[in-house]
């Protein structure tokens, strides 16, 4: 995980989730519990992060998402992640594989870029101005954990009333 923000640069793991915490943002890095490399399937893999993280912050789901130069419609569904939105669930991300740039408006502070890698895990609270987009390599898989059912809606609109929902399921 690297953050960039107007001044400076963060690499240090640590000094990374502190300048995070500010902004209410959780980050943690995981390694797989299990070493057994036949294990392919990301949600047995992190069998255990995942149910930790679920009794800690009282998620219900969880899925994997998967993206790259031969997914079809790729730009297209870019195009709904590039542009500037919230949710009104936690924007949750495990990152098993790739890499993406997570951008983040605070609104009363100037916006930052979290680049994330394998084994990176952020938490974005509901109604946190951000924004996605790949990196070069074109290539992510994560690890989605919800509230409730698998659900992706943004809310573009920064006036839009929070709790009614704008949808858009790419
Ligand atoms: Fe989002």
């Amino acid at each position: 995980m690297k953050i960039k923000t107007q001044s400076k640069t963060i690499t240090d793991k640590e000094e990374a989730k502190q300048f995070l915490a500010k902004f209410k943002i959780y980050a943690d890095y995981w390694i797989p519990e299990s070493s057994d490399e036949n294990i392919s399937d990301p949600l047995l893999k992190y069998k255990k992060q995942i149910q930790k993280l679920k009794e800690n912050f009282s998620y219900a789901s969880a899925d994997v998402c998967a993206m790259s130069k031969d997914t079809q419609n790729l730009d297209k569904m870019l195009s709904a992640f590039v542009k500037e939105h919230h949710h009104t669930d936690d924007e949750v991300r495990f990152v098993v594989s790739g890499e993406g740039i997570f951008g983040i408006n605070p609104l009363n502070e100037p916006s930052f870029e979290i680049f994330v890698e394998t084994g990176d895990l952020l938490l974005v609270p509901a109604y946190t101005r951000h924004w996605f987009n790949l990196t070069d390599k074109k290539n992510i898989c994560c690890i989605r954990v919800f509230k409730e059912n698998p659900k992706w809606e943004a809310i573009y609109d920064l006036m839009h009333p929070p709790g009614i929902n704008v949808s858009l399921n790419p």
